[in-house]
């Protein structure tokens, strides 16, 4: 299975890494695994500027060269989509909001039928984003699976190894994940 990891979270290992690595472990358990990693907050991706050209050139292209080419050439070719993200300010990252906002050129063409997993680690609020993977999934063939980890107790930020169960729930899923595909 091919696999993309959007890491949005500007903290390398943090909480919402540390969910996608054990559903990674998860997956690699369930058979052979080729997985590309990008590390947002380390890679040029500039703003959609809104020039629709992705609507209106014959290829549906984007007219910004950047790091997003490599992401649109990995995201194509993969099956299987983990997104990994923060809450900030009660979205996704702005990282990974960019990312996403370039994708307006796959929704064209690409962006459809693949799985998606997706991690969200928060303190108080992860409905928005939630929602927004609801809300996208039927429209384009997506098989959606999210697992949300509240790293807050009493008050005070906790990382998100204090809930192993979340850690392994994140394993489970790459798991069966990873065993359903190599079944087919
Ligand atoms: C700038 C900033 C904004 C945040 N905004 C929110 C928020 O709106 N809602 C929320 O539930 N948590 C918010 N948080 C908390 C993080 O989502 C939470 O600590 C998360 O587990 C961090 O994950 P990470 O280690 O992968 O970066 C915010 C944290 C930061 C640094």
């Amino acid at each position: 299975m091919k696999t993309v990891v959007l890491h949005g979270s500007p903290r390398r290992n943090g909480n919402s890494d540390t969910l996608a690595l054990h559903f990674l472990n998860g997956l690699s358990a369930g058979g052979e695994n080729e997985v590309r990693h990008f590390y947002l907050n380390d890679m040029n991706v500039r703003p959609c500027q809104g020039c629709l050209s992705c609507e209106t050139s014959p290829s549906h292209s984007c007219a910004i060269v950047d790091d997003m080419q490599e992401i649109y050439s990995a995201y194509i070719d993969a099956d299987l989509i983990v997104w990994a993200t923060p809450m900030y300010w009660g979205y996704m990252t702005a990282q990974l909001k960019t990312v996403l906002d370039r994708m307006e050129a796959l929704a064209w063409r690409g962006f459809e039928n693949k799985t998606f997993a997706v991690f969200l680690t928060y303190r108080h609020h992860v409905e928005s984003t939630v929602g927004f993977f609801k809300r996208i999934a039927p429209h384009f063939g997506i098989k959606l699976h999210i697992v949300t980890c509240r790293t807050m107790e009493d008050g005070k930020d906790v990382p998100v190894t204090s809930f192993p169960d979340k850690l392994e729930e994140a394993y489970e899923l790459g798991k069966n994940l990873g065993a359903s595909k190599h079944d087919t």
